[in-house]
């Protein structure tokens, strides 16, 4: 075969990205790109400074992927070198700490940091994004279960993945469904695709759900001031009792947060 017309079809085969890691200092974001990237853990904590750069090749059926990974550093003190590399990423690794409830928390910061950080080119339908909930080895100090961790993955279209750069569970498989979608992303003219299964049910009411579970008080769980009027408390009902009915909504634990908001409002 011409040698041109073979190095143009290898081209179109081939294809790089550029994926990044977020979430808050010491969940663990080095380690588990370690593990992929080397098969190799390492218990002691070394703070990456800044960011971290590394490149891999994967093949996703018949591409090879370039892979450019920049790792972040999680400690506040590191904003400014990092908010240089959001821009033109296609895949992002968010990862958190099922022993740390802040960690999890922060999550919607890091997406405020980076959406914020790429400013009019922040297309988040154009980006692929993995949740990682980490450090799943040590179950008994575990405090964010995994339908807390799905729900918020899943109802805004991102991945979910139970890992553990310890002991290395999910990890291939998390980083395999991650190549693959940025690649079906890639071949789809940028756009992230619709996932086939539809979660069948929204970020709204998966956030609702997730801030009754999280409430410190009667008046938090219903989303108004202390000391709201009669009538705010029944607007603020009639709501919730709209978008949490069991007959409307399957998100897992809306049964468990009607129950609740029905308990607080007799
Ligand atoms: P920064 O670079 O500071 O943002 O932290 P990071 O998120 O990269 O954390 P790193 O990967 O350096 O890991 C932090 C600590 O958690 C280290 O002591 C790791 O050994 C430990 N660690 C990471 N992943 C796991 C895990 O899955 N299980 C357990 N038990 N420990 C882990
Ligand atoms: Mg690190």
């Amino acid at each position: 075969m011409d040698t041109n017309v073979q190095k143009r079809r290898e081209n179109k085969k081939s294809l790089r990205v550029k994926v990044i890691s977020l979430g808050n200092a010491e969940v663990g974001k080095s380690c588990i790109i370690k593990r992929y990237c080397e098969k190799r853990f390492v218990p002691k904590y070394l703070a990456t400074i800044g960011i971290d750069y590394g490149v891999t090749k994967v093949q996703v059926r018949d591409r090879e992927i370039k892979v450019n990974i920049f790792d972040m550093a999680g400690h506040p003190f590191f904003y400014e070198v990092r908010n240089e590399f959001y821009k033109d990423s296609q895949g992002v690794i968010l990862v958190y700490d099922v022993g740390l409830r802040e960690s999890f928390d922060a999550l919607d910061s890091w997406l405020a940091e980076m959406k914020q950080e790429m400013g009019s080119q922040a297309n988040m339908e154009s980006i692929v994004f993995v949740v990682c909930a980490n450090k799943v080895d040590l179950t008994k100090r575990r405090v964010v279960d995994e339908s807390e961790g799905r729900l918020w993955a899943e109802s805004r279209g991102f991945h979910y993945f139970e890992t553990s750069a310890q002991s290395g569970e999910g990890i291939s498989e998390m980083f395999q469904a991650f190549f693959s979608a940025i690649t079906d992303m890639c071949e789809n003219g940028g756009k992230r695709p619709t996932p086939e299964v539809s979660v069948g049910f929204t970020k709204e009411q998966a956030d609702t759900i997730r801030r009754i579970r999280n409430s410190k008080d009667s008046w938090d769980m219903l989303g108004v001031k202390p000391g709201a009027t009669r009538e705010e408390v029944n607007k603020a009902y009639r709501k919730l009792a709209v978008l949490l009915h069991p007959d409307k909504c399957v998100a897992p634990g809306s049964e468990d947060a009607f129950k609740a908001v029905n308990e607080v409002t007799q």
